[in-house]
């Protein structure tokens, strides 16, 4: 997520500095962005020279330092201690002036405001994945963003091709409160047997209308980041109804976390979508697909 949003940040001519603990992730971030533009070279989307100014505004920093920035946007781990600890040195690290925003996908931007000196400056920028091609961008006010900073934020978003959508700061916002019980419910209907990963996607697809089945749709979005949201709903809610599904927890316990692993309820190790083998656990309904 965090180099999706560079690349738009970029592509809207802006200079980006894109920090990661992990070297191995900033790497594998600057690829995704060099070939998503390369495609778009090659459709004719993009000069040859917009291509190498964009990869030129993004600067790659792996060591934490004084980031001197109008707007910095998190897309750490879905972790709580990850963002608070981050958003604490953020606060010390920027100028006084910067907005601070969180692209979590259910923290609450109240909690992660509260641990700094300027919580009328944060605010959630919730982006969606792919984030060069999905429109959507939630902006959630915790209790204390104010105004400037919220218009700051949907300036910005606009200015990256974005459609802002504004949601209070509740567990989940808008879309994870919905989409997530959602995917969860669809894990639940595997382990009872009610049908595969097949016939479930392809009930939701052909019936609903869903480009994407529940089990692709949580392969993509990353098996670890759905499982760590329905604890913050289950948590911030207090009601049973967002408890994970045990199958889900056994998929992230074995690091099955979907399309960054190679294997989630589907395999991607060749790079495309292929059946996986069914794992133990999971009651299979033999031919409920057919
Ligand atoms: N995956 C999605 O579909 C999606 C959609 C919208 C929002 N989000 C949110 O975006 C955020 C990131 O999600 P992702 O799917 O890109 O996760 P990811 O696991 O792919 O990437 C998280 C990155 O954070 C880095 N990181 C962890 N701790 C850090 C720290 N202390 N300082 C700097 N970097 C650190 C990791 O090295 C990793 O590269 C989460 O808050 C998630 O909820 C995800």
């Amino acid at each position: 997520m965090g180099g999706g949003i560079a690349q738009v940040a970029a592509a809207a001519g802006d200079e980006v500095l894109l920090h990661d603990v992990n070297q191995q992730f900033i790497d594998r971030g600057l690829r995704t962005i060099e070939k998503n533009l390369a495609r778009s070279v090659e459709k004719g989307r993009l000069t040859e020279e917009q291509r190498g100014n964009i990869i030129a505004r993004i600067d790659a920093r792996p060591k934490w330092e004084d980031f001197d920035v109008e707007f910095a946007v998190e897309a750490a781990s879905e972790n709580v201690e990850v963002k608070l600890d981050l958003f604490r040195r953020m606060d010390t690290d920027t100028p006084p002036t910067a907005i601070l925003a969180s692209n979590t996908s259910s923290i609450s931007i109240t909690r992660i405001g509260a641990v700094t000196s300027r919580p009328a400056q944060v605010i959630g920028m919730h982006f969606f994945n792919p984030v060069p091609v999905m429109k959507l961008v939630e902006l959630i006010r915790g209790l204390a963003t104010s105004q400037p900073t919220f218009d700051a934020a949907h300036a910005l978003a606009i200015r990256y091709g974005k459609v802002p959508v504004a949601a209070n700061d509740f567990p989940g916002f808008i879309s994870n409160r919905i989409l997530c019980p959602m995917l969860n419910e669809a894990v639940f209907a595997l382990y009872e047997g009610v049908g595969t990963v097949e016939s479930i996607d392809a009930v939701m697809k052909l019936g609903m209308n869903h480009p994407m089945g529940p089990f692709e749709l949580a392969d993509f979005v990353g098996l670890d980041t759905l499982l760590a949201i329905m604890e913050v709903l289950y948590e911030g809610y207090g009601d049973s109804k967002y408890r994970a599904c045990p199958l889900l927890r056994n998929y992230v316990a074995a690091g099955w976390v979907g399309r960054k692993a190679g294997r989630g309820f589907y395999d991607w190790s060749s790079g495309t979508m292929q059946p996986a083998s069914p794992p133990n656990g999971a009651v299979h309904a033999a031919g409920a697909a057919r």
